[in-house]
């Protein structure tokens, strides 16, 4: 069985009260409730995380080799800032399929560019939920091939 470490970024355990008029009313919850449904269905195991803080999340990311196939992450304002977690990513030896609630290049001009990109092995942004289904497919196809 392929195994997948989802990781959330900050404040996306905000979702559903968050800035509902970007981010919709889905939660954290739901999204985790139906990227399961859809691991289960590919016989694939998920862990998930989330957290705030950028140390952490670069310290889950180095653990990674080994224990999982791929890493699907929504790095959140990290995506924007964060040399650490790029790194962290371009070490892992894993693919990474980075994923976006809103469509960052439709945004801010500092949402525009992220980080991560050029590290991951591709990236689905602005489809709300299903950015997230998206990618775990995307990431189950690959570490499938
Ligand atoms: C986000 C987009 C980021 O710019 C923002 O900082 C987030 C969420 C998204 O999923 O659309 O927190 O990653």
């Amino acid at each position: 069985m392929k195994r997948i470490l989802v990781i959330h970024g900050p404040n996306l355990n905000l979702l559903g009260k968050r800035e509902v008029d970007i981010y919709g009313k889905v939660t954290i919850d739901e999204i985790n409730r139906d990227l399961k449904k859809m691991a289960k269905a590919k016989r694939a195991a998920l862990t998930i995380i989330q957290s705030d803080h950028e140390g952490e999340i670069v310290g889950a990311i180095g653990k990674a080799k080994g224990r999982y196939d791929a890493i699907l992450i929504n790095p959140a304002a990290y995506t924007h800032t964060s040399v650490a977690i790029r790194d962290a990513i371009s070490a892992a030896g894993i693919p990474v399929v980075e994923v976006h609630l809103s469509n960052i290049y439709a945004r801010e001009d500092f949402r525009r560019t992220s980080l991560i990109a050029p590290v991951a092995k591709g990236q689905v942004s602005g489809f709300g939920k299903a950015s997230y289904l998206l990618g775990l497919e995307a990431a189950i196809t690959l570490i499938k091939k």
